[in-house]
C-alpha cells in the first residue's frame, strides 16, 4: 500500500508549494481539484486543505462536501481552508479590518499539541489572507494567534481537524515545514517511504495490472520526462511497448543519433523516422512564431500517426506527461498560467486510452526515478527541449542551412556549461535550468574578421534558472565563462559574427524566444 496524503485545491497559488513540501517528507500526495475527493481510495492517511482567492461568503466561493472525508481521516486546513471549516460548522468569518499580509508570530497555547512539536516562541509565521475567523464553531478551540489574529490556528480533537490561518508551506514561514510534517507524519501517521525506489516498484506493479496484456505506444522526444516514461513502460511489459521517436530535423546537433544510441542501450524498441524533408518543406516561407509551431504540430501527428496506425492492435497511448504540465488544466480558478504543450492528441477515431504515470511527479523526482532505472546520467540531467525544437529558437523562417548554423553555435554554448566545473564541484550546466541559443536571423551587423568585413547573423545565448518553468530568472554566468564561449562561436560557426546575452526573466518575457 502507498500511504497518501490528499491535498485538496481550492485555487491558491500556494496548493503545489504544499504538495512540494509533503513529498520532501518522503510521502506520497496528490493535488486533486477541491471537489473531486476520491472516495474510494484505501490509501488516503490524511486531507489538507488549501487556500483560495475567494472569501467564504463569496456566492462564487468553493464549497465543499465535508461529510466525505471529515472524521475519517486527519484534516488540516489552510487559510481559506480553515475559514471554510470554521464558516461551514457555524462559526464566523469576517472582513479582517486590515488586509493580514507579512509576517507575524505565532503564540501556541497547547505545547503539547502534537501540531507544534519542536516549536520555539513566538515564531514566525506569514500571514495573507483578507477574512478572519471572528468566532470559532462549537467543539472547536484556539490553539494559537498572532498580535493580530486570534484564531490563527484552532482544533477540533473529536472530529479530527487542525487548522491555521497562515501559510506554513512558504519559506517565509519559520516552521512551516515542521507544522507541515508534525501533522503528516506524526498526525496522520505517514511511514515516509516515498522514494524513486518505492516510486518505481509501485508504479511497475500498477502498469502491469493497468495493461495487462495490450500494446502501448509511446512519442519519445529524446527529452527526460518521455525516455523515463519509456523506460518505466519497458520494465513493466517489455516488448508490448513501441516507441516512437521523429526526427524533424530541428533537434539540437547530432542528437538523434546520440539519444537513439542511449535508447539501444536501454532495451527499448524504438521506431526512428527521419521526417525532416517534410517538415522543411511544410515550414517553407512560414515565419510567424504560430504558424510555425501549428505548422510542426500538425506535421508531428500526420508522422506519428502514421506510424502508430501500423501497430494495428495498440490500445494505449503512454505519455510522459509530468505535474507541472498539468498545472493548466487543475488549475480551478480558469487562469491560463501556462499552455498545456504537450497534450497533442492522436485522432479520436484511433480510440487509444491515455496512460501518464509521472502524471503525478516534479521534474526532480523524474530525474530520480530516471537514475533508479539506471538511465544513463546524461539523458536524466537533459535540459527541457521545446517540442518544436530549433525552429522556435530560429527568428523568422527555418531553413536547413539555418539549422546547421544554430546547431554548430548551441553545441559549442551547451558543451562550455557541460565542461565548466564551479568551484562547488557542479558544471554550469547542472547549474541552470535550461539553456539554448536563438538565431536572431532577421537581424544583420557588421563586423570585422582578419581584415575582412562581415555582415552576418548574431546569436543570443539564454540561460534561466527556475524551478518548474512557470516563471524564470537569468542565470548570472561567469563573464570570464561568456567571453570564452562569445570567442569560440565568432571564431568557428560562419554566418554568425556577434553574440549577445539575454537577460530577460520570465515574466515578463517567456524562456523561449517564439
Ligand atoms: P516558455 O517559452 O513558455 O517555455 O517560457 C516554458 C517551458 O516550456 C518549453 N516549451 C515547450 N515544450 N513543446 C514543449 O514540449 C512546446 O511547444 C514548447 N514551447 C516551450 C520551454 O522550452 C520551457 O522549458
Amino acid at each position: 500500500m502507498q500511504q497518501k496524503i490528499v491535498i485538496l485545491d481550492f485555487g491558491s497559488q500556494t496548493t503545489q508549494l504544499i504538495g512540494r513540501r509533503v513529498r520532501e517528507m518522503d510521502t506520497f500526495c496528490e493535488i486533486l481539484p477541491y471537489n473531486k475527493f476520491p472516495l474510494d481510495d484505501n490509501n488516503i492517511i490524511g486531507v489538507i486543505l488549501s487556500g483560495s482567492p475567494y472569501s467564504v461568503y463569496d456566492e462564487e466561493a468553493f464549497r465543499v462536501d465535508f461529510s466525505q472525508f471529515i472524521g475519517k481521516y486527519p484534516v488540516l486546513g489552510i487559510c481559506y481552508g480553515a475559514q471554510l471549516m470554521a464558516y461551514t460548522y457555524g462559526g464566523k468569518v469576517e472582513p479582517a479590518g486590515s488586509r493580514e499580509y507579512g509576517r507575524a508570530h505565532l503564540k501556541y497555547y497547547e505545547a503539547d499539541n502534537p501540531l507544534f512539536k519542536g516549536f520555539v516562541k513566538d515564531s514566525q509565521v506569514w500571514m495573507s489572507h483578507g477574512d478572519t475567523i471572528t468566532q470559532l464553531p462549537e467543539g472547536f478551540h484556539t490553539i494559537a494567534s498572532t498580535e493580530q489574529v486570534k484564531n490563527a490556528a484552532y482544533t477540533n480533537p473529536n472530529k479530527r481537524i487542525w487548522a491555521v490561518q497562515y501559510h506554513p508551506e512558504v519559506h517565509h514561514s519559520l516552521q512551516g515545514f515542521q507544522l507541515l510534517k508534525n501533522f503528516v507524519v506524526d498526525i496522520c501517521g505517514s511511514k515516509q517511504q516515498w522514494s524513486a525506489a518505492s516510486f518505481v516498484e509501485t508504479t511497475v506493479m500498477e502498469l502491469k495490472e493497468q495493461l495487462g496484456n495490450d500494446r502501448v505506444i509511446l512519442g519519445l522526444s529524446g527529452g527526460v520526462d518521455s525516455s523515463v516514461c519509456a523506460t518505466l513502460l519497458n520494465r513493466a511489459i517489455g516488448k508490448n511497448l513501441t516507441c516512437i521517436f521523429v526526427d524533424h530535423g530541428m533537434l539540437r546537433k547530432n542528437e538523434f543519433a546520440k539519444v537513439m544510441e542511449a535508447y539501444k542501450g536501454l532495451g527499448l524498441n524504438v521506431v526512428a523516422v527521419d521526417a525532416s524533408a517534410k517538415f522543411f518543406a511544410d515550414l517553407k516561407g512560414a515565419t510567424d512564431p504560430e504558424t510555425k509551431r501549428k505548422i510542426i504540430g500538425r506535421d508531428f501527428i500526420e508522422v506519428f500517426d502514421a506510424e502508430a496506425r501500423k501497430i494495428k492492435d495498440a490500445k494505449w497511448l503512454a505519455q510522459g506527461t509530468i505535474y507541472p504540465d498539468r498545472i493548466e488544466s487543475l488549475n480551478i480558478t480558469g487562469k491560463v498560467i501556462k499552455s498545456h504543450h504537450n497534450v497533442g492528441g492522436l485522432p479520436e477515431e484511433m480510440h487509444l486510452q491515455l496512460c501518464e504515470p509521472l502524471k503525478w511527479l516534479f521534474k526532480d523526482e523524474v530525474r530520480r526515478v530516471g537514475r533508479q532505472l539506471g538511465m544513463p546520467e546524461r539523458l536524466v540531467k537533459r535540459h527541457p527541449f521545446p517540442g518544436p525544437g530549433l525552429a522556435v529558437r530560429i527568428l523568422g523562417e527555418v531553413t536547413p542551412d539555418k539549422v546547421r548554423v544554430l546547431q554548430d553555435a548551441d553545441d559549442i554554448y551547451i558543451e562550455a556549461l557541460h565542461n565548466y566545473v564551479c568551484d562547488d564541484g557542479e558544471t554550469l550546466y547542472d547549474k541552470v535550468w535550461q539553456a539554448g541559443t536563438v538565431l536572431l536571423s532577421p537581424v544583420k551587423s557588421v563586423g570585422v574578421m582578419g581584415d575582412e568585413r562581415t555582415y552576418e547573423n548574431p546569436v543570443a545565448l539564454r540561460a534561466v534558472t527556475s524551478m518548474d518553468a512557470m516563471t524564470a530568472d537569468w542565470a548570472h554566468l561567469p563573464y570570464d565563462f561568456l567571453a570564452k564561449v562569445s570567442n569560440d562561436i565568432i571564431n568557428k560557426v560562419k554566418g554568425v559574427n556577434r553574440v549577445c546575452y539575454d537577460i530577460s526573466s520570465k515574466p515578463p518575457s517567456t524562456i523561449e524566444w517564439e
